[in-house]
């Protein structure tokens, strides 16, 4: 009897410690949108520290986006963008020193639009993975291949050469799909500080630049490697990518 009492006050505090949730903002400021710390999903960089920044914006608009850019160029502030949950190791969401600019693309995160004959989508650059795989579906295309976790943004994912795996198509990362991007750079004072540079399949700096976007355009090709009539659930349970409980990762670091 005793043995099954541990045995059930075990499950009982498994139980409690599975659990997930998302993980949250890396950006945070003490005063609004000043005075601001950014970090990662893990909650700090692999050198054990986060970063610091004088504001954050979040545009919600290529408009908003150009904005935030010209007034960070004109004040002659280093910026750089981070995502929805900041998933990279390295510093790159840090804007250098404390008096830099975080470009947020939180809110950036809608379908632009779908041409299902021609098999394209455009999205914003925030859009996460998930959420465009959804607005895909539901216009009978797919993407052949992607990262394994739905949290991370399309400009994330590209700016960083994500890739899934698999040689069918032009390969497993996630730009080679790419035919067109929308980028906003800084710009001379007399462009106003900040412009939109349209990039299409035939631009020589496509191949560049898609993999620094900003804001882009993915296209998405019809997914024919596996027949629809294959039975099973298409789940893929790898062990490795499984959710572990905190203590565990918190002792394995
Ligand atoms: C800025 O934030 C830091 C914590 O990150 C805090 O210690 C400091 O007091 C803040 N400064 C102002 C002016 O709010
Ligand atoms: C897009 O971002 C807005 C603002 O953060 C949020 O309210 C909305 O739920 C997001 N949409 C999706 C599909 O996540």
């Amino acid at each position: 009897a005793t043995g099954s009492l541990a045995a059930v006050l075990l499950v009982g505090i498994l139980l409690q410690f599975a659990g997930c949730s998302p993980p949250p903002d890396p950006v945070t400021c003490t005063d609004g949108t000043s005075n601001c710390t950014v970090t990662n999903t893990y909650g700090s960089f692999t050198d054990r520290t986060i970063c610091h920044a004088a504001n954050v914006v979040y545009p919600s608009t290529e408009q908003e986006l150009v904005a935030a850019v010209a007034a960070a160029a004109s004040a002659k502030r280093k910026m750089k963008v981070a995502t929805k949950h900041s998933h990279s190791g390295p510093k790159l969401a840090c804007p250098g020193g404390s008096q830099g600019t975080i470009i947020s693309t939180a809110r950036l995160n809608r379908t632009v639009r779908i041409d299902a004959e021609r098999q394209l989508i455009a999205v914003e650059s925030g859009m996460v993975l998930r959420d465009l795989i959804q607005a895909a579906a539901a216009a009978g295309l797919s993407l052949p291949h992607s990262p394994y976790w739905y949290g991370l943004t399309i400009g994330g994912l590209l700016a960083t050469g994500a890739h899934g795996s698999g040689l069918w198509g032009k390969g497993g990362a996630v730009h080679e799909y790419v035919v067109g991007l929308r980028i906003v750079t800084p710009a001379p004072a007399c462009h106003g500080f900040a412009m939109v540079r349209e990039l299409g399949a035939d631009h020589p700096d496509l191949d560049a630049a898609k993999v620094l976007g900003v804001h882009g355009s993915v296209i998405y090709r019809q997914d024919d490697r596996v027949d629809v009539a294959t039975p099973g659930n298409g789940l893929s349970d790898l062990a490795l990518f499984r959710s572990n409980p905190t203590a565990l990762l918190v002792r394995a670091r």
